[in-house]
């Protein structure tokens, strides 16, 4: 996605400059060419030396350099990029941008540029409540600029409110997002569902599985980088909620019945690696279980096969199994009529709960397989969604 993707990372000067030396760091290892253009101010905070290391490329800072190179750099530069993400921008910098001055690189930059440009301001809350900043970012969002953040929290002053840069990961998700606008799935709508659900016993204790939501996650986020829009419902996990995804939390397996149910409508697939659970607590106690020297008994009674119940134009199952993992994925494909089911060896070295890798076995309508090294969860994702891309578009 990222890959051979020339960015240009613009860079104020904000307190947080820092964050930006591991925005650039991780755009590098993602495969993209990376032109770091800072202001002046920004090179108070850090010094040129930190993003040239990480990009292996010049960074730039002066609009007249002491140079024989007569290639105009904010022309080619602006010319080449496939994108343009400030991060930080201070108010200044956005001032200079809504009002269309062109007095340092930068800014030349972004006024001669073509390319998308993201902009994630960081300033003093009180400077970005301020009616002229709020003016300045309406308008720039009017001409279609991307503004991401800022958060709110605690400011650097010490202070809490909004101004704050938002989260890199989150950076990076709305790059991902805006570069991959018009790939493959592009105008496509398609719900995921993620994580392990959880069965309440009583107010304390509850019945749940170890599913860490990571394949889903992986696949709500490549969805969004191939141009889909994505519903992501999700039980409990630890992982952050991805930029640009609708996020649906939910604990049970009625919740996300039910949350599925409500999104699948418009949706051109259902993509279900959730683990739901198959059984819940018959009987949920309003009170504490009291521990006594009596063993207890919890009675059980089974869920809603999500699955089998919703219908959506591609469907997509995960089978997660132990033992005869082909007849029993083939068994649950038919049963649940899917369109695709990803068998899953939880016991194989690398696969299965928690692993950032995953090995897989897809089984298609028809019966035929296709088995997929073990490799990383995203791009396990990806040949998932290729699947997907080729039944939606039948
Ligand atoms: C210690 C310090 C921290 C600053 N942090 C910010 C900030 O987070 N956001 C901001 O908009 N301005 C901040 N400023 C003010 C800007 O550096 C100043 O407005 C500068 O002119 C911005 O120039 P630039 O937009 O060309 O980078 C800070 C100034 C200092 C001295």
């Amino acid at each position: 996605m990222l890959q051979d993707k020339n960015i240009i990372l613009g860079v104020t000067g904000s307190i947080s400059v820092y964050k930006a030396v591991d925005l650039a760091s991780k755009l590098v290892q993602a495969g993209a060419v990376v032109d770091v253009v800072m202001t002046e101010a920004a090179t108070e905070f850090v010094k040129p030396i930190s993003f040239g290391s990480l990009t292996k490329r010049p960074v730039i800072t002066e609009m007249f350099p002491d140079t024989t190179d007569y290639n105009i750099a904010h022309i080619s530069l602006s010319d080449r990029a496939d994108l343009v993400v400030i991060c930080p921008a201070t108010a200044n910098t956005i001032a200079k941008l809504a009002n269309g001055i062109a007095d340092d690189m930068l800014s030349c930059t972004v006024l001669a540029t073509e390319a998308p440009v993201i902009i994630a301001p960081a300033m003093n809350y009180r400077m970005y409540r301020n009616e002229v900043t709020q003016e300045n970012v309406d308008k720039l969002k009017s001409r279609g600029f991307v503004f991401i953040g800022p958060a709110t929290g605690r400011l650097a002053s010490g202070a809490v409110g909004q101004g704050r840069l938002i989260e890199i990961t989150e950076v990076l998700g709305a790059i991902r997002q805006v570069l991959g606008k018009s790939g493959d799935l592009s105008g496509r709508r398609i719900v995921v569902t993620a994580g392990g659900t959880q069965e309440p016993i009583d107010p304390v204790r509850r019945v749940s599985n170890r599913s860490s939501g990571k394949m889903g996650y992986a696949l709500a986020e490549v969805a969004r980088d191939r141009g889909a829009s994505v519903v992501l419902i999700s039980a409990p996990t630890s992982l952050p909620a991805p930029y640009g995804i609708e996020l649906v939390s939910i604990e049970t397996a009625q919740q996300m019945h039910d949350a599925v149910v409500k999104s699948i409508a418009d949706a051109d697939a259902l993509i279900m690696a959730a683990a739901v659970a198959d059984y819940r607590p018959k009987n949920i106690s309003d009170s504490k279980i009291k521990k006594s020297d009596d063993s207890l008994n919890i009675e059980l009674e089974k869920t809603t096969d999500i699955l089998s119940v919703v219908n959506a134009p591609v469907k997509v199952g995960f089978a997660a199994e132990s033992d005869d993992l082909e007849s029993n994925a083939k068994e649950k494909l038919a049963k649940k009529n899917l369109d695709l089911i990803i068998a899953n060896d939880i016991t194989a070295e690398g696969s299965g709960f928690d692993a950032d890798t995953n090995e897989v076995l897809i089984i298609d309508r028809s019966g035929q397989k296709e088995k997929l090294p073990l490799m990383p969860k995203i791009d396990v994702a990806h040949k998932i969604l290729d699947r997907v891309v080729a039944l939606i578009s039948k």
